[in-house]
């Protein structure tokens, strides 16, 4: 019988000693990264201007655990191991049979499971000597999550928030500056990528796309200077795999076992994170469903291809095989804006094409409801991002209402949304609208894509 505790919580000693790299689990080999010059597959070198070692050996290493360094760890310890709740009144209000657990990564200084990987990248690249990083951000999130960690390490940190995010949320690059970082709406005039976009649209609202444009420009122009990526790739990934290595000690001391894990995706970091562990389980023969929430009006799995693309609008960035809307599609300027981006971490697309992954999509005005409903049974306010995964959570626990079941779910609850009020205040005023993604455009954006051919072995 699972006991009926509502907040479980690991002592700092259990704190998990390495991360899971999912990578030699994988039902079918990884595509190669490819260079977009030569049409070949990546080598180290030609990351190395724009990454530090330590991160491109992690980002195609085949080990399937990866130590956590002591100093890594001991940053972690601010929050980590993060508290495990269970949702009771959540499940009395819907009167599900359904427990309901959540994964509280918004108690990290930052307020989300950026800082899991923004404290190791920073740590990495300090051990290399590097002085300064560039980086994009979308809702804010990742941005003030490597300011924190910039600041822990004593680097120094550039962000390239997306426009339409850093007019939504100035509290977001208050937060940044109060770590010491710079902070500046993209697109920018001070890059060759932003001016390209201001030349053909003044008014644009920035994108993650551009913004990482800039950022890798920024990088690879500036001394000292690496670009840090906040999500999609295999090493952001890897150091997310904490939350669900901790999830799963957390629900064995109440004898559960997740019978359905659910994570938002953005560039897939957090989802990933959380529900790796459990994917490693499912190929090994468990019954587990797995499910990924992206919003309607960015629906990269639910709507998107999965081929070569590149990561940015600019087509600085190496070709990915993952799903994508196309490098060129701006989605709608929705209050997720950490969900606005065209591609998605290969690891999830391969993940999501071998059918291990169940994809879903959701209209932004339901999300918001769940978050309301979320609010008002367990007191916490999520981030828009979070609001889909609980969106969906709640859908669940609805359905086993209906049949019965009463399954286990687990969820990663993202982050906090205290400054994201202002979209709350826009939801409760009935202002806020959902949005069709549009389809003429995501198929202009996929007919622009380069044909690339996957290398064989
Ligand atoms: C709170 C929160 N959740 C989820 C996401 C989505 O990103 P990812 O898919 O990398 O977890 C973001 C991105 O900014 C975020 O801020």
């Amino acid at each position: 019988m699972p006991s009926e505790e509502t907040k479980i919580l690991l002592r700092e000693s259990e704190l998990p000693q390495r991360w899971y790299n999912i990578n030699p689990d994988l039902p079918a080999p990884l595509a190669p990264p490819i260079h977009p010059g030569t049409g070949k597959p990546l080598g180290p070198e030609d990351l190395a201007p724009i990454f530090p070692m330590e991160l491109i050996k992690q980002e195609v290493s085949m080990e399937p655990w990866i130590d956590i360094p002591d100093e890594i760890k001991q940053v972690y310890k601010i929050w980590r191991p993060s508290p495990l709740h269970r949702a009771h009144n959540l499940e009395k209000h819907l009167g599900t049979p359904a427990r309901i657990y959540f994964k509280n990564e918004s108690v990290s200084p930052p307020g989300s499971h950026k800082p899991n990987t923004a404290v190791a990248q920073a740590y990495y690249n300090k051990q290399e000597g590097v002085s300064r990083i560039a980086t994009e951000t979308g809702a804010g999130q990742w941005g003030s999550a490597l300011s924190f960690a910039c600041c822990l390490f004593d680097i120094e940190c550039k962000v390239y928030m997306v426009k339409v995010s850093y007019e939504q949320k100035p509290y977001r690059r208050i937060l940044m500056e109060t770590w010491g970082a710079t902070c500046v709406p993209s697109p920018t005039d001070t890059t060759n990528a932003g001016r390209k976009i201001l030349e053909q649209s003044p008014d644009s609202p920035g994108s993650l796309g551009i913004a990482i444009s800039e950022a890798v420009e920024d990088a690879a122009t500036h001394d000292n200077t690496k670009y840090s990526l906040g999500s999609v790739l295999n090493h952001v990934l890897l150091h997310q795999t904490i939350v669900g290595l901790e999830a799963k000690q957390q629900l064995k001391l109440v004898d559960e076992e997740a019978d359905a894990v659910i994570g938002c995706v953005g560039g897939g970091s957090n989802f990933a994170g959380l529900a790796f562990p459990f994917v490693k389980d499912k190929l090994s023969g468990k019954n587990i469903d797995i499910i990924a929430i992206e919003p309607k009006s960015c629906p990269t799995l639910t709507a998107g291809q999965f081929r070569y693309d590149f990561g940015d609008t600019a087509q600085l960035t190496p070709l990915l095989k993952m799903f994508t809307l196309g490098h060129t599609f701006v989605p709608e300027p929705i209050h997720a804006g950490g969900l606005r981006y065209h591609g998605m971490a290969p690891l999830v697309s391969l993940l999501v094409d071998q059918k291990v992954i169940e994809p879903r999509a959701y209209h932004q005005l339901s999300t918001f409801e769940a978050a309301i409903t979320f609010a008002r049974t367990e007191g916490l306010v999520c981030a828009p991002e979070t609001s889909h995964a609980l969106r969906a959570t709640i859908d669940e626990a609805l359905k086993c209402k209906d049949t019965g079941e009463e399954k286990c779910i687990l969820v990663n609850y993202s982050g906090h949304g205290f400054f994201d009020l202002a979209a709350i205040e826009r939801y409760l005023a009935g202002d806020l609208q959902d949005h069709e993604y549009a389809k003429d455009e995501v198929e202009k954006a996929l007919a622009g894509l380069p044909e690339v051919a996957e290398p064989t072995s």
